[in-house]
């Protein structure tokens, strides 16, 4: 009878603090408003890239653009499931090709098929521009603590975006 109490109490013990620690992790993991909106904003970068490079693989032909562009269609995806996770807006699930929300990436947008499309020397500094821009981005987030899951997506862009650039300027 003692024997079986005390388990009771060990198994209620156990629920208890699987509870407890599940509480804790939830609270842990939710990103910032302001994290929300740098992860809506990521996305929409990714795009950017993913756009300008396929211009540029249309209309100044080099491999290198198409297979870039592939691996930004990677990157969106990524923060897509982040996005999706939380259950926030993706702003580039309605949007074209080259058409933006953010309207300072709409801008840039603009200018950088408008420079790029001149030549390949044109096109190759596009993307250098754009890969240290995310780069500088993606580090400026790193500053702050992240939930996981973001913060492995933010690692993984971070490495590509390195890669990336290292392939624009050889
Ligand atoms: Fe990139």
């Amino acid at each position: 009878m003692l024997k079986k109490k005390s388990l009771a109490v060990i198994a209620a013990t156990v629920a208890i603090s699987t509870v407890a620690q599940f509480g804790v992790a939830q609270a842990a993991v939710r990103p910032t408003l302001a994290q929300k909106l740098q992860l809506q904003y990521l996305v929409e970068e990714e795009k950017l890239a993913r756009d300008v490079y396929t211009y540029l693989a249309e209309n100044v032909t080099s491999a290198k653009f198409a297979n870039i562009a592939r691996s930004e269609q990677t990157h969106m995806d990524q923060i897509a499931a982040v996005l999706k996770s939380y259950n926030f807006y993706n702003p580039t699930t309605v949007r074209a090709a080259g058409v933006f929300r953010d309207k300072s990436l709409q801008a840039l947008y603009n200018e950088l098929i408008a420079r790029g499309e001149v030549g390949i020397l044109e096109a190759y500094q596009v993307g250098v521009d754009i890969e240290n821009l995310d780069i500088k981005d993606l580090q400026e987030m790193q500053k702050e603590k992240m939930p996981a899951d973001m913060a492995d997506a933010v690692a993984r862009l971070l490495a590509g975006s390195k890669n990336h650039l290292a392939a624009f300027t050889r």
